[in-house]
């Protein structure tokens, strides 16, 4: 595996890890809000987002690379609304499918049969991811400031487990 390959692995490894640390920040609002279910589904998903780490991890290291961990950007921290949370959980998991197709593309410029299989993973996840976070954001656009509407959402985003 190219040079090249192995880096671009290894920044959506830090990557997938930086989208959970997002993750976390946004569950401190849902929380200090008491909106538990909320604050449920934002931690299991940084947990999620640990495991999609750990596997570009392992990876590299099956391929012969060395995982490099860089340091971090300071995530978003002032939110207004469980709207304009999960609107940037989705135009993130925008981002992170295009980051991972980019990694496609390259491993077909490189001919890396490994990479693509193993990206087809993600590929698949991510089309989920914004599927999901999309959902919620329908939600809450439909409840708008509705206390019984929201404190439902809530109930139904605490059963992720
Ligand atoms: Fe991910
Ligand atoms: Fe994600």
């Amino acid at each position: 595996m190219s040079e090249k390959m192995l880096q671009a692995l290894n920044e959506q490894m830090n990557f997938e890890l930086y989208s959970g640390y997002i993750y976390l920040q946004m569950a401190s609002y849902a929380d200090v809000e008491d909106y538990d279910g909320f604050a449920n589904w934002l931690i299991h998903q940084a947990h999620e987002e640990y495991e999609h780490a750990m596997k570009f991890r392992t990876f590299i290291l099956d391929m012969g690379g060395e995982p490099e961990w860089k340091a971090m950007e300071k995530p978003k921290a002032k939110y207004e609304s469980l709207l304009e949370i999960f609107k940037a959980a989705y135009d993130h998991e925008v981002e992170v499918s295009s980051r991972i197709h980019k990694l496609v593309d390259l491993s077909r410029e490189e001919d890396c049969k490994r990479s693509l299989s193993f990206l087809q993973w993600f590929v698949d996840e991510q089309l989920e991811e914004e599927v999901s976070t999309q959902e919620i954001v329908t939600k809450l656009e439909r409840v708008q400031n509705s206390v019984q509407g929201l404190y439902m959402l809530n109930a139904q985003l605490n059963q992720r487990g």
